[in-house]
């Protein structure tokens, strides 16, 4: 249908996540402009959305910004308001600095204040309201990440003839740690409202029914869980399942066979002094990402003499992150000062050993990096996904470049065996790695990247979103239940 003859009706689809696939500005004037933001959720609903007729509701990411819903691309945009307190307790509190911190092997102490708890439940009623006041009878309703997982269920009272998808973009974390949440219950039956909850990982799949199990009474066989008499639909399954992300393969695979693009991977090089090796590290700047574990190992092989800065190259992008949450800024004090020490100890005039760039950049200028480097290195310490090791093969065509790859990302699962493995924790094992990535002969990384390739260019994020949308539209219409 058209949006006109869904303002009476209601979309078919509405996507539910924290933030909306566009940027927000406000110029002198207070007029409010948007940009499209170019993530990879949006990349992969988009064309699943104009054939839906879809709707996202989501925040703008601003302040007190209160917004009408509009058009764009192709689906209705429905901006959620965030008073600053609101961001304070529920994005950078609750979201970031409580469950983001637990749900990553707590490398960081998670806090639990009961005030950010109160503004997570009142903001995803919120979403939930906003969510019914836009889905159609019957409709498909696809809810995103940790902000949200009370959405579903607080959805399911609302609208009991919807069918509520949920995925998980993060770790969900074993029932050891989840239990230190105080509000651990609240959550497995906010997500239990799904009819399908999604995960990167099997192994993330089975922590949360695992959570089910010795947190509730719901019964459980295999991966489905049975709702009780008392659910909005009663006798209602749930079922838990892996449906790994993946990226736009095929959009940075062109970019990366574009003229201008290798030029600039050239011009990068040339830079940089053109060196022997060019080692890159892309993410954003978050302690779980590994980066001071990377950059320690990187700074010990200098000082080792294994690697040269005159003739070896690390580029680190840390895209700014949650600016605002404490952890955040420590991590970039340290980051900074861990850099610092070793470009003073081993650069040179005119051979920095590290470049840290504090920026986030376009895909073109991303693709050229990637292009750019002999060695990819993803060493986070807890990773959902990482979805730049993807990115890295989908760029090198060419077949060159490696990839070493933590073991605690969910990449690696899917990748293995084409990376070099590494556990970040272990220092030594990683230098040993690193240097023979630097070193490894071009026949051998034709041979791993050409089987990355093969895993990676046909498990695009499209056919991740008609996976997970296929097994939530099979599940029968509500209707037919009464
Ligand atoms: C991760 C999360 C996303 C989040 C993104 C950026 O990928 O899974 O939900 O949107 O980080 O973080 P931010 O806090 O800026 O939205």
């Amino acid at each position: 249908g058209t949006s006109s003859s869904s303002s009476s009706t209601g979309y078919d689809l509405v996507v539910v996540a924290n933030r909306l696939p566009v940027d927000f500005a406000v110029d002198d004037d207070g007029n409010v402009d948007w940009k499209r933001s170019p993530g990879g959720l949006v990349t992969a609903l988009e064309p699943v959305m104009r054939e839906a007729d879809g709707a996202w509701v989501g925040w703008s990411g601003a302040p007190d910004l209160a917004h009408e819903p509009f058009e764009a691309d192709g689906m209705l945009l429905v901006p959620v308001t965030l008073s600053a307190d609101e961001i304070e307790r529920y994005y950078e509190g609750f979201s970031n600095d409580t469950l983001w911190p637990l749900y990553h092997d707590v490398i960081a102490p998670p806090t639990y204040h009961r005030q950010w708890w109160d503004a997570y439940r009142r903001v995803n009623q919120r979403f939930a309201e906003a969510a019914a006041a836009q889905a159609a009878r019957g409709a498909v309703v696809w809810v995103h990440d940790y902000q949200l997982q009370l959405v579903p269920r607080m959805l399911r009272e609302l609208r009991p003839d919807l069918r509520i998808g949920f995925f998980d973009h993060i770790p969900f974390p074993p029932v050891e740690l989840f239990q230190q949440l105080p509000w651990r219950k609240n959550i497995v039956e906010g997500l239990l409202g799904a009819d399908l909850i999604g995960f990167q990982r099997g192994g993330d799949a089975s922590n949360f029914v695992r959570a089910v199990r010795r947190l509730t009474d719901h019964p459980t066989r295999g991966s489905v869980v049975s709702m009780g008499s008392d659910d909005p639909n009663p006798g209602r399954r749930v079922r838990a399942a892996a449906f790994p992300i993946s990226i736009d393969t095929q959009h940075f695979d062109e970019l990366a066979r574009k003229p201008e693009i290798q030029a600039r991977a050239k011009e990068i090089r040339a830079d940089l002094g053109d060196p022997e090796v060019v080692m890159l590290g892309v993410d954003r700047l978050d302690y779980t990402k590994g980066i001071r574990h990377r950059i320690k190992a990187y700074g010990e092989l200098l000082q080792d003499g294994r690697i040269e800065a005159a003739s070896t190259t690390l580029i680190q992008v840390a895209s700014p992150s949650r600016e605002n949450v404490g952890a955040y800024q420590e991590l970039r004090e340290h980051v900074e000062v861990l850099v610092g020490r070793v470009n003073g100890e081993y650069g040179e005039l005119g051979h920095s050993a590290i470049h840290y760039l504090h920026h986030s950049y376009p895909p073109d200028e991303m693709a050229a990096l990637y292009l750019a480097a002999d060695v990819m290195l993803v060493t986070s310490l807890r990773d959902g996904m990482n979805l730049v090791a993807k990115e890295y093969i989908a760029a090198r065509s060419d077949l060159g470049g490696v990839l070493v790859l933590s073991e605690f990302t969910g990449a690696a699962d899917q990748l293995a065996p084409g990376p070099i493995l590494v556990n970040p924790h272990d220092i030594d094992g990683m230098k040993n790695k690193i240097v023979e990535a630097a070193q490894m002969g071009a026949k051998e990384k034709r041979r791993r990247m050409r089987n990355l390739r093969r895993k990676v260019m046909g498990d695009d994020v499209a056919k991740w979103s008609e996976s997970f949308l296929g097994v939530l539209k099979a599940v029968p219409a509500r209707d037919s239940y009464v």
